[in-house]
């Protein structure tokens, strides 16, 4: 039963994959065209604005919808909207495109199509500008920072529509759209339900935020992140596998949907956490789950800038309720999972869980105790790390 009264209603999906005559049409004009090669990243992006994962967007931003976002975190229409959408490339590969040209974008990791760009606009940026106000920091030893200055100053706006697929990144059971995800929260019949964004492999702190969002609503969708990760973080299998496990054993079942996001990490704190709830709305979540340092990376952000950065947007306007969590931690006095809400007992007597903690374990092959981590996850953890690789490594 929830607690929570009023659901606001779902936005539209945005569709932009091409069917029938439409797709074959499209496929003959397609060989003519311009081609601009773009890389896996990229890929995922141009199916994430296709098939309404990016909802309201339908394209790449131009430079008005671009400069709002940075300026004022929202798009020039008002809507709030955190993190650019944006296709980089080097100026060179521009040269000869314009506007009301269109080109083919084509996916070079498979070689084969991806989908048709109708150029709105070509503009250029201030990739500096742009680490500041999107990552808070121009530092290049920034994993999102460094990406994002590799890819050049040139961007290329306007409508897309889907010619193909790539190859999936996961089994196709956890690959699922926003429309099949809400089509199973109908299915199981949730009125909320709660999303929680991660790029790890759950250890106890996790636990307790989801089932905090577990008392608070009808069911819950977790909802790892899988692309592009920094070394270090762990491997999209090892991440399903091991919820797999984790729900098996201490999850009522039938409450908990698990499915992938295939898109890249940014690693741009606050603004990202916004971006992460804005796609679990259009994956049909009603509450989102905002923990400590989401989306962080080293020390670049304040533990609870992501918590801070919704109360600048209602939960009307955004169409998800943020559930702003403090950071669980076990307590020795306690002997269980506790928050500073709860505990008195203060930092003498907790001890923090931290992913980079776990990690560090794991690589030692080192089972973490039962205090952070779940006996059957650790062992797992440790199983997978003496036959293969659990983590993302430095490329
Ligand atoms: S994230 O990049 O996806 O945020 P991670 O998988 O570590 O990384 O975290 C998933 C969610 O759990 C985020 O909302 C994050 O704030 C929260 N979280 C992770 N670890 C902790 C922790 N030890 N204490 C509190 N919240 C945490």
């Amino acid at each position: 039963m929830s607690h929570q009264q009023s659901v606001p209603p779902r936005p539209a999906l945005v569709q932009l994959q091409l069917h029938g005559d439409a797709l074959a049409s499209a496929q003959q004009r397609a060989a003519q065209l311009p081609r601009l090669g773009i890389d896996r990243n990229m890929v995922l992006d141009v199916e994430k604005l296709a098939n309404g994962t990016f909802s309201p967007l339908t394209g790449f931003m131009g430079s008005a919808d671009y400069h709002s976002v940075l300026n004022d975190v929202r798009l020039a229409a008002g809507t709030p909207w955190s993190i650019p959408i944006i296709l980089q490339c080097a100026p060179e590969k521009a040269r000869g495109l314009s506007a009301g040209m269109e080109v083919l974008l084509w996916n070079e990791a498979e070689d084969i199509p991806s989908a048709i760009l109708t150029l709105s606009e070509v503009h250029s940026i201030d990739l500096l500008e742009q680490a500041r106000k999107v990552y808070g920091t121009e530092d290049s030893a920034h994993p999102g920072v460094k990406r994002m200055l590799s890819l050049g100053t040139c961007c290329l706006a306007g409508g897309i529509a889907l010619l193909a697929h790539s190859k999936s990144l996961i089994p196709a059971a956890y690959d699922q759209d926003p429309s099949a995800v809400r089509a199973e929260i109908d299915r199981r019949g949730f009125r909320t339900v709660t999303g929680f964004q991660t790029r790890n492999l759950g250890h106890k702190a996790h636990e307790h935020l989801q089932k905090v969002g577990l008392e608070l609503t009808d069911g819950l969708l977790i909802h790892p992140l899988i692309g592009w990760k920094k070394a270090g973080d762990m491997l999209p299998e090892i991440i399903l596998e091991g919820y797999e496990i984790l729900i098996e054993n201490y999850y009522p079942r039938e409450k908990v949907m698990l499915a992938g996001l295939t898109t890249a990490m940014r690693y741009a704190g606050p603004r990202e956490a916004l971006f992460h709830a804005i796609i679990r709305r259009n994956f049909g979540c009603t509450h989102f789950i905002v923990g400590r340092d989401h989306a962080g990376v080293g020390n670049y952000y304040e533990k609870y800038a992501g918590h801070r950065i919704f109360d600048r947007f209602t939960a009307v306007e955004l169409g998800i309720t943020p559930l702003r969590l403090h950071g669980p931690c076990y307590c020795s006095r306690c002997d269980e999972i506790v928050t500073e809400q709860i505990c008195p007992h203060g930092p003498a007597a907790w001890r923090d869980i931290s992913g980079t903690e776990v990690r560090a374990m794991i690589a030692r092959g080192e089972e973490p105790p039962a205090t952070i981590m779940r006996p059957e996850i650790a062992r797992f953890l440790i199983a997978k790390g003496r036959s293969g690789a659990v983590f993302f490594e430095e490329r």
